[in-house]
């Protein structure tokens, strides 16, 4: 599926460079078109010939080229591609990223481009952990940019731990993944919900609640992973953009809905999100003072919309496969059952939330599988696992109805 894509590959200086040329390697004998750039630093590893050898095309170093920029100027160059990749990806060109820095054609293109941008880090071990290199990654991951690796292992100073690029082939996969179109859930489009909902009061406060959007997010992640086109709806979380997937970020659950509605048709919706029931009516456009008499505001409050029960209830657009959770603190697997059939929905996905579970905000989760024909206990795992379990249950009941 890489066939016909082009990639601008930005290569920058570090040990790790070489492997770029066998990247190149692989992705061309894929069908994918390869433009390169080199770092300054990048051309002390590899020589811009053979990347140009490799590649077919001309390599760009420079910035200020006088017969580039008459062939093809530098903000064209970086929109030429349908995916700009960074391999590997230094400390410097992370830090120089994160902070909006142009000084060369690299980090020029990379602030010029509106393609998305897939970065395979590679540096020493004490460079990666170093706060100021997770801070950038933590900006950086929160724009959007994606990432493959760093792996884990032993570096070309001595040193052993997380640093080394990744091998060229999960490159490949990963850009194979950001391009969709393989796995067990291609061809299918999901739309799945995520985080908390935040209904607005006046133009500072809101209600909320406590969701973190961890299993939405893995669930978009572990669909896309098995080549679902995926959409991710979600409130306000510190949950990084999943790699492959389209996110649509919204705050009120009236634009949850309305985010929902435009992303349809699908062939698969899973809300995960905690939506709130309820929002205000009227919010007010100032700040709401107090009275100094010390009678609070009544907040006058109304239904939101159900998201998931008007997806499950939208006949001809309905989609194949509608799945929601059923937070619950008593009883699980029977509320749950209960609310399969009022929301109208395929399966749900029922969890205990009391507080001592740790459920909200924290990274396990324990999980029941409402069918209609089955109620299945999964044990407790983290809630990547339970993504993973799902999106393969997920794969698994389309290849059975599919051959049936
Ligand atoms: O009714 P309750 O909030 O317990 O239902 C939970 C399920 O319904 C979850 O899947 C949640 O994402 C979904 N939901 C929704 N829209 C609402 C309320 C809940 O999609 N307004």
């Amino acid at each position: 599926m890489l066939q016909g894509k082009k990639v601008l590959l930005v290569v920058t200086g570090g040990i790790a460079a070489f492997k770029a040329l066998d990247l190149v390697r692989r992705l061309r004998e894929r069908g994918c078109g390869v433009r390169a750039v080199l770092t300054e630093a990048a051309t002390q590893f590899v020589t811009p010939l053979s990347l140009a050898a490799l590649t077919g095309e001309k390599v760009h170093t420079e910035l200020f080229s006088l017969t580039d920029e008459a062939e093809m100027g530098h903000i064209e160059l970086s929109r030429s591609a349908d995916l700009v990749v960074i391999a590997p990806a230094t400390a410097n060109i992370l830090a120089k990223l994160a902070n909006g820095l142009a000084d060369d054609l690299a980090s020029t293109l990379l602030l010029a481009t509106d393609k998305p941008v897939l970065a395979a880090p590679a540096m020493n071990v004490r460079m990666w952990e170093h706060p100021a290199t997770q801070a950038n990654l933590a900006t950086l991951r929160a724009r959007g940019t994606l990432f493959v690796g760093p792996n884990e292992g032993d570096m070309a100073c001595g040193e052993f731990g997380p640093g080394r690029l990744s091998e060229p082939l999960e490159i490949v996969a990963a850009i194979e993944q950001i391009f969709g179109g393989y796995g067990p859930l291609s061809g299918k489009r999901a739309i799945v919900t995520s985080g908390p909902t935040y209904e607005a009061i006046d133009p500072v406060r809101y209600i909320a609640n406590r969701s973190s959007g961890k299993q939405g997010h893995a669930i978009a992640a572990a669909l896309a992973r098995l080549g679902a086109e995926t959409v991710l709806v979600t409130g306000p979380t510190q949950e990084p953009n999943p790699t492959g997937v389209t996110v649509h970020p919204i705050e009120s659950a009236r634009d949850m809905a309305e985010a929902c509605t435009a992303a349809l048709p699908a062939d698969i919706v899973i809300c995960a999100a905690a939506v709130a029931d309820w929002h205000v009516v009227a919010q007010s456009e100032q700040k709401l003072k107090k009275d100094g008499k010390g009678k609070p505001p009544a907040l006058k409050l109304a239904e939101n919309p159900d998201i998931l029960a008007t997806i499950a209830r939208a006949g001809k657009k309905r989609p194949r496969l509608v799945i929601g959770f059923a937070a619950e603190t008593e009883t699980v697997v029977e509320h749950a059952k209960a609310k399969r059939k009022r929301k109208g929905c395929d399966w749900i996905l029922a969890n205990d939330v009391s507080p001592d579970t740790g459920t909200f905000g924290g990274e396990a989760n324990t999980v029941h599988l409402i069918t209609a024909k089955t109620a299945e206990d999964w044990p407790r795992m983290s809630k990547a696992q339970v993504a993973e379990k799902l999106a393969a249950r997920i794969a698994e009941h389309f290849s059975d109805t599919e051959t049936k």
